[in-house]
């Protein structure tokens, strides 16, 4: 046994105020501990409902640690259900996604499960007459995860304990019906599959760096800052390349994204963006405007295309940009290994434009093939190898830090400002020792 399970005083001495342990982004035991409580103990982000249109269609994903298969039932209800078969344990479901038709069947004994999880039958039954069976653990079934459809978003938590899904969120669900509302009918669905991409480094640096405004001028200086280069000469009416659009403003200095500000709120979520973001400056799209006022009337068709938050952390697994619908979800693997998933949506009953917009940028930004991406896992991947330099165990969060800002909770500060870390690290250390006085 290591130091750390068992240990909530060791625990919580890894985060400071203002400062956070090595061992966070290195230590195998405080990974899989965080497996069991935070990513147990919080709502964490399955898929989207739009992936399961049909009853019996499912998709396949790990909520933490644990398999789960998310599932739209013959009550056209969203489920997620453990993938686990009752019997012996074998995933139940291998494929990614696909329709199941009305029954899950285990490959191995052919034992089936309704799409509720309930055990619909079981070879020779009448072998478990007179046995404990039907009082035993097994008759669960393929036991179903708390799970909540917010406008599309599921969203599933593995324990009983912690927070409800209202109560987690709060005033952070605005991202997600900001950016549903972008649909003049208030739809919109996943289009184009998943771009999968693995980062060798932990989870939590690349949700830090979401709302980390000190690093695009220099860590993105070598692909955004040649994008301003390669335009720094053109007349300003210049008709611009959707690229270009795209990634000049990356190469914006440090009073833009300090001014741009920062939201934080209780349980680690926090978006940037506040004020207006890269995103404020895209062409306008006339019909597109036309067409939004004529759905929600004048007043909120300009506060929702007014709204162009930056990155939303809905902590710990789920970042979405509900100015160009899409969205980017952490899958951690290991201490030093994190799966992310980059989802893009289409807007119904908006023009193509917008969703060109989309795979532009998701292709420019936030894939595999990117030219910006990976600016950032370099710096994240030279994190885990420098940490294990000695001569000093911290992380620096000091900047613009406030000592009142703990208790206040809910909090607008400037861009630059570190807040955003350090809240997500308050919430850590919460989640972390649950119940632990
Ligand atoms: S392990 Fe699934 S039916 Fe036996
Ligand atoms: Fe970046």
């Amino acid at each position: 046994m290591g130091q750390y399970r068992g240990n909530p005083a060791a625990i919580r001495g890894l985060v400071r105020e203002d400062a956070v342990h090595r061992d966070l982004y290195l230590d195998p035991e405080v990974f899989a501990l965080e497996m069991e409580e935070l990513w147990a103990k919080t709502w964490i982000y399955a898929g989207h409902a739009s992936q399961v249109p049909n009853p019996g269609d499912y998709y396949t994903c790990t909520i933490g640690a644990e398999p789960v298969v998310m599932v739209r039932h013959t009550d056209g209800s969203v489920r997620v259900l453990r993938n686990r078969c009752a019997h012996k344990g074998t995933k139940v479901v291998a494929a990614t996604c696909g329709n199941v038709g009305r029954f899950f069947r285990c490959p191995y004994h052919a034992w089936s499960y309704r799409t509720d999880g309930t055990l619909a039958a079981v070879p020779l039954r009448g072998g478990y007459d007179g046995t404990g069976f039907a009082t035993s653990e097994a008759v669960r079934g393929m036991v179903p995860v708390n799970t909540v459809d917010y406008r599309g978003f599921v969203f599933a938590k593995l324990s009983d304990e912690g927070p409800g899904f209202h109560e987690y969120f709060g005033p952070s669900l605005s991202s997600i019906d900001y950016m549903v509302e972008r649909s003049p009918s208030g739809e919109m669905a996943v289009a184009g599959g998943v771009l999968r991409y693995m980062h060798d480094c932990n989870w939590k640096l690349f949700v830090e760096n979401l709302n980390d405004t000190m690093h695009p001028m220099a860590a993105h200086a070598s692909s955004a800052g040649t994008a301003k280069t390669l335009w720094a000469d053109k007349p300003a009416d210049a008709p611009k390349p959707m690229a270009i659009e795209q990634l000049v403003p990356f190469a914006q200095g440090y009073d833009f994204f300090d001014k741009m500000g920062v939201r934080v709120l209780p349980n680690g979520h926090s978006w940037s963006g506040v004020h207006f973001s890269i995103h404020s400056s895209y062409g306008a799209v006339p019909e597109y405007e036309a067409a939004m006022i004529a759905a929600y009337g004048e007043e909120k068709a300009k506060d929702v295309l007014g709204t162009v938050r930056h990155n939303t952390v809905y902590y710990p697994s789920l970042t979405i940009k509900g100015a160009i619908q899409t969205i980017r979800v952490a899958r951690p693997l290991a201490a030093d290994r994190t799966l992310i998933e980059s989802w893009s949506f289409r807007l119904k009953d908006a023009p193509p434009l917008l969703f060109r917009r989309n795979v532009t940028y998701t292709r420019l930004i936030n894939s595999p093939m990117s030219v910006v991406g990976h600016d950032d896992l370099q710096c994240y991947r030279l994190i885990q190898e420098g940490l294990a330099a000695g001569g000093n165990e911290w992380i620096s969060l000091h900047r613009d830090y406030q000592p009142q800002e703990a208790a206040q909770g809910d909090i607008t500060a400037n861009g630059t400002s570190e807040i955003s870390m350090r809240n997500q690290y308050r919430a850590w250390a919460k989640f972390m020792t649950l119940g632990v006085p």
